[in-house]
């Protein structure tokens, strides 16, 4: 475990009096830790954890995240820092590299991203194989995951070289992939990428640019859409990232793992959730009709549950959620839609929910995807592509955290054991005795 410390041990004793004695080890910033690592061969036992809710599974130097304070950092930084004073290439150096760049290192970085991000053009032949109404997030999964049969010369993972060239090239190629996806689905000619734009820029372009008429680019909404992507950079241990490192831990190439943690990322419980808090919002309808979808987010006996609020680590506000809320006020200005209902009703519903004992006594805020459906919609994407920008953003955490543990020495394959409760050995029954 690097950058961490043996700071004390832990001790308990069991009903037959023997007692064991476990190490705490600190990290640089928030609680210490048990090693359970010898737990099994010391006392026979394993620890039951399903959920992983007090399980750390890895040590990690890129993101910290203090869920009772709200507070969210990269690499030392505040996100909100990083969303008022930096651009996503600077986060995405920060995030691999684990320093800002300087002016010279930006160049050189934003240079290489920009020169990765066309992709091979026999791709389009995979895409013309999907239905046009398939989901975007379908396509996502098969595309990136056939990335690796395009570009063997960056799946030896053993190559710390060729290692990053597969991070760039994810990082690059991802919102060209999220672009055509789109393309495909509303039937409109891919758009090739353009060199004098920037990520974000380059990605409005992909998707609303067509042959006949180039997309009209706002600061404001280039802006949003680069804050956008700050904000959902990374997250540590998130069910998808986790997903990555347990693929990424068998030896999978990072074409593969990414793939995995796409379709992890789908999930409504996780990425989803921003596509799930639009429908829930066309649902409600009018400010009239939140209590009553309150009290059913509040009745057991129902499965509703209020979309874009609650959090696995937050217990305050999800500090993301602050940073969106602003900007999806300043995008509706710039688009002339600031009265528009649907962000009148997410407004009522987030006062209402915050004055609520249910949601307090639970520590249920805003979190990040509260307000991101709105914006998204805004600018013109469509709810299927709201998830997929998700992806686009939360690549470079994918494959920072992919790298930081193929960087690892003490690295081993992810393998949870579990407590068994299937029928314990019985005789085989012969099919004619069944
Ligand atoms: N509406 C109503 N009740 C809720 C909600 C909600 N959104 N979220 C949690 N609760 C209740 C839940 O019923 C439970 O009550 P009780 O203790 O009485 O059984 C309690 O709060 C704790 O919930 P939990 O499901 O045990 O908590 P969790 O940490 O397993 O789940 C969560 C976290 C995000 C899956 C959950 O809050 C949720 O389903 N939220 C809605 C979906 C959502 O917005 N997801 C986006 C998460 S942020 C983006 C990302 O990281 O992907």
């Amino acid at each position: 475990m690097s950058g961490s410390k043996v700071s004390g041990s832990v001790n308990f004793t069991e009903e037959n009096g023997e007692t064991t004695s476990l190490p705490l080890v600190s990290g640089s910033v928030g609680p210490q830790v048990i090693d359970i690592r010898k737990l099994y061969a010391q006392t026979g036992h394993f620890t039951y954890d399903p959920g992983f809710t007090s399980t750390a599974s890895c040590d990690s130097a890129i993101t910290y995240i203090d869920g009772d304070e709200g507070v969210l950092m990269h690499r030392g930084y505040k996100i909100e820092e990083l969303a008022s004073e930096s651009d996503f290439m600077d986060v995405c150096y920060l995030l691999l590299k684990g320093e800002l760049p300087n002016a010279e290192e930006k160049d050189k970085f934003t240079h290489d991203i920009t020169y990765h991000t066309m992709v091979h053009e026999q791709l389009i032949q995979l895409f013309r194989g999907f239905r046009r109404d398939a989901h975007p997030m379908a396509i996502m999964v098969g595309v990136v995951g056939a990335l690796s049969a395009f570009y063997h010369d960056s799946t030896d993972i053993t190559d710390a070289h060729q290692r990053m060239v597969a991070s760039y090239r994810l990082i690059a190629k991802m919102p060209t992939i999220a672009a055509m996806a789109y393309k495909y689905s509303v039937g409109q000619p891919f758009i090739y990428p353009k060199n004098d734009l920037s990520y974000a820029e380059n990605f409005l372009h992909m998707t609303f640019s067509v042959p006949a008429e180039n997309y009209k680019m706002s600061p404001t909404i280039a802006r949003a859409m680069d804050r956008i992507f700050i904000l959902h950079a990374d997250h540590e241990q998130n069910a998808s990232t986790s997903t990555v490192r347990l693929a990424g831990s068998s030896g999978a190439n990072p074409f593969a793992c990414i793939a995995a943690g796409i379709a992890c990322l789908w999930g409504p419980a996780h990425g989803g959730a921003n596509e799930a808090v639009l429908a829930m919002l066309e649902e409600i309808g009018t400010v009239d009709r939140v209590q009553e979808f309150i009290a059913k987010a509040k009745d057991k006996s129902d499965p509703f549950r209020l979309m874009g609020f609650g959090h696995r680590v937050y217990k305050n506000y999800d500090p993301r959620a602050k940073v969106m809320a602003e900007t999806c006020h300043e995008v509706l200005e710039e688009l002339g839609m600031k009265d528009e209902p649907m962000l009148k009703l997410a407004m009522e519903l987030e006062r209402i929910a915050l004055e609520d004992e249910y949601f307090i006594e639970k520590k249920l805020f805003p979190n990040v995807d509260f307000y991101s459906g709105i914006i998204l919609k805004a600018l013109g994407f469509p709810t299927s592509m709201f998830t997929v920008l998700f992806a686009v953003a939360r690549t470079v955490g994918w494959v920072a955290q992919w790298n930081e543990m193929m960087e690892d020495p003490g690295q081993k394959i992810g393998r949870p054991r579990q407590l068994y409760t299937g029928p314990a050995e019985r005789p085989f029954v012969p099919l004619n005795k069944r």
